[in-house]
């Protein structure tokens, strides 16, 4: 039905009309350059020259405005609103590394559904999430925004956001479209730099970058954007292999790309585009369908289709996609927010949710001689510059949520432990050098049980275009970690940032390291809940955390070179001035109790490839045993490598995981099922081409990258 009445409308739009359906201005310019544009965009709404705005939000303000598009201009064709709902609205859930961390894509679907009650109901229908960038670039800012460095673990959590942002149906009031950004390999701009140059093989493409994607186009998502990174020599908006041959026609992609902030207009800095009619029509050729910001489209559209540069049979396909989506929102119906209705803030009911969103995504890295849990009796003392910090909620908690501060750890400890003497120092800022706190926060930890040092980044250090080149801790906070430490009494780290960060300075006198990352509006509470064995924490790490930035790019899943790091030999691929091997390898994460995985068994120990192609699969089953003495939860990992090969493969790569919780003493068979999709690979092809090659396949299974269980299965 949605068909027809697109037609029908299509039919009676004049080509003015067309390219503004194809427009979206920003409101506010809170996440790009210059101001907002406001006037713009009611005057463009009213003339029926607008198909969307973002970077607004509240009932009463996309009510007015879609007021004037759905009842001034000629055909009433309503907006639709896009705002940054990254991780939350009003309750802000941890980021999304955070969620990777987790290993549960049920974290993920569940923020996505909180975020999307509560955008929708405040004129939201829109959320430019998720991100899934894969990366190996831990000094770039937006790893914060994504799920590490696994195309897998990512593909798995794309899914299962926009499962969440999208439910069944669009056109419920509790439901966003999602947005699968940003296509395609931003993840690898060279040195981290934001927006900056990426050079990429079509193996490297199909196999790292494009999986999240595939997934979330399988799981429905209603749209994409394109990166502000060039792509072997093409800015991301005029990358038609991506946009237009992978995306709409490979995958038979039926919703609408649109660009990034200025990405369009931007092309012609990057020195692709001769001017701004150019950028128009590369971006459109290129597959883009809605300019965000930029108005390029809108400007030059009419003359480029009297040369015949574009045509009106593309740009009605265009138009279509944007129409289609808002069909599906069902805005044609019910354009309106509920101006009673309206979420107005964080409810008992999504903090809970929040709060044990967080629980789930901490990763203790360490623990030794039983630091952790923290009893709940004696002398605490919680220091450092975010033990009393509101500075919980990470990157992308727009502005919108600054009127509900995150509980802090200071206060959830004293809620925690409410017979426990609790003394508080900071010691040191955030950053900047000054140390002269540092000697009250000795004292209070030479006069406490145990201390708890809270220290790490602030939220504004990660995101969009926030680069470091040092990885450790800002400021002064390492010499504070260095005093508490010079006191011989037992202490705890608890790590807040958006990234991986180095530790080489502090982490050998430290007995226990808590990575907390950015925790959200329950950040203070769910760290509690960890610290005090509440929750036993079973998070693992989504990212290689390296040594030193000079390791950088450091990621599990790298190939092999011909001569693997060997100590004994010095021809061989390694640093000569650092221990080699990372800080913390992809998939570590300790728990309160220990477990034991088992050798992994396989249904067959040799498969046709023919029946794998036919949709075959083989299960893989791997025993798990607590053998410690309390519940806690392990994620079993299983990895294969493909030791010979057409084109060299990684050392080896995640092909399943399983959050399993599990009591004292208890035993379960975790059950992955392996297919063609994981046992082959894309080739360097220059139109793609995936094969499953006949040989042998080696599955590890085990708690991290390290895994070491192995079986091997043939392919005949
Ligand atoms: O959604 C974002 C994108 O990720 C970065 N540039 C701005 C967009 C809209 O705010």
């Amino acid at each position: 039905p949605h068909e027809a009445r697109i037609q029908a409308l299509l039919g009676r739009m004049t080509v003015d009309e067309k390219l503004g359906q194809l427009q979206q201005l920003a409101w506010t310019g809170a996440t790009g350059p210059g101001g907002g544009q406001t006037a713009a965009a009611e005057k463009a709404a009213r003339r029926g020259r607008l198909g969307s705005v973002l970077n607004i939000y509240g009932a009463r303000t996309t009510n007015t405005l879609q007021r004037m598009a759905v009842e001034k201009s000629r055909l009433g064709i309503p907006l639709i609103f896009g705002l940054d709902v990254i991780h939350g609205m009003w309750t802000t859930f941890p980021i999304p590394l955070a969620q990777a961390a987790a290993f549960d894509p049920a974290v993920a679907e569940r923020d996505a559904e909180v975020s999307a009650k509560e955008a929708r109901s405040n004129g939201v229908h829109w959320a430019f999430s998720p991100m899934m960038d894969v990366t190996h670039e831990p000094r770039w800012g937006r790893i914060a925004e994504g799920g590490g460095e696994d195309p897998y673990l990512t593909a798995a959590l794309a899914a299962a956001k926009t499962r969440g942002y999208q439910g069944e149906d669009l056109s419920s009031r509790h439901r966003l479209a999602a947005c699968a950004k940003h296509m395609i390999a931003y993840g690898g701009v060279e040195g981290g730099r934001d927006y900056n140059t990426v050079d990429v093989s079509e193996a490297r493409l199909r196999n790292l970058y494009l999986p999240p994607f595939k997934a979330a186009v399988d799981a429905g998502v209603a749209t994409v954007m394109a990166g502000f990174n060039t792509v072997s020599g093409v800015p991301a908006h005029g990358y038609r292999h991506a946009l237009t041959e992978i995306l709409k026609e490979e995958w038979a992609f039926t919703g609408f790309v649109v660009s990034d902030y200025d990405g369009v207009e931007e092309m012609i800095v990057h020195g692709y585009a001769a001017d701004r009619a150019d950028a128009a029509r590369l971006a459109f050729d290129a597959g883009i369908d809605m300019e965000m910001a930029s108005t390029t489209l809108n400007e030059y559209g009419k003359r480029l289709l009297r040369s015949g540069r574009i045509t009106t049979a593309h740009l009605d396909e265009a138009v279509a996609r944007v129409l289609r989506l808002k069909f599906r929102l069902g805005l044609f119906d019910h354009p309106y927010a509920d101006e009673h209705t309206a979420i107005a803030g964080p409810t008992k009911a999504s903090r809970a949710a929040a709060r044990a969103a967080a629980a789930r995504t901490m990763v203790l890295l360490k623990n030794e001689k039983s630091t952790l849990p923290l009893g709940r009796s004696g002398s605490i003392a919680v220091v450092g510059p975010f033990a009393d910090s509101t500075d919980l909620r990470g990157s992308w908690a727009g502005t919108w949520a600054e009127a509900y501060p995150p509980v802090t750890v200071l206060d959830a400890v004293k809620d925690a432990a409410p017979k426990a003497h609790i003394s508080h120092e900071r010691g040191v800022a955030a950053s900047g050098r000054n140390t002269r706190g540092i000697a009250r926060a000795v004292s209070a930890a030479r006069a406490t049980d145990v201390t708890v040092v809270v220290a790490g980044e602030a939220a504004t250090l990660s995101g969009e275009a926030a680069v470091r080149s040092d990885l450790g801790l800002p400021g002064a906070q390492e010499k504070l970690i260095s005093a508490i430490a010079d006191t011989g009494a037992p202490f705890v780290v608890v790590l807040l940032s958006g990234r991986p960060l180095t530790m080489e300075g502090w982490l050998d006198r430290t007995p226990a390291v808590l990575q907390a990352w950015h925790p959200g509006i329950e950040g203070g509470n769910a760290i509690a809940d960890v610290l005090f064995g509440t929750v036993n924490p079973g998070g693992k790490l989504p990212v290689t955390f390296p040594r030193t930035v000079g390791q950088i790019p450091l990621y599990y899943n790298h190939e092999n070179t011909g001569r693997p790091y060997d100590p004994h030999n010095h021809y061989t691929s390694g640093y000569l001035d650092l221990v080699n091997g990372p800080q913390f390898p992809f998939g570590h994460g300790l728990s309160y109790t220990t477990f034991d995985i088992g050798e992994p068994r396989l249904s067959v120990s040799r498969v046709r490839a023919e029946a794998l192609r036919k949709g075959d699969t083989v299960e893989v089953a791997v025993p798990v045993r607590n053998t410690g003495r309390r519940r806690g939860d392990e994620v079993v990992q299983l990895y294969i490598r493909d030791p010979v090969a057409s084109i060299v493969q990684p050392v080896r790569r995640l092909s399943g995981f399983r959050r399993v919780s599990l009591g004292a003493g208890q035993a379960t068979t975790v059950r992955f099922r392996l297919s063609a999709e994981e046992l082959g690979f894309w080739t360097q092809d220059p139109h793609g081409r995936f094969l499953l090659q006949k040989g042998e396949i080696q599955v590890f299974a085990g708690n991290s990258s390290r895994a070491h269980q192995k079986r091997i299965l043939t392919i005949i």
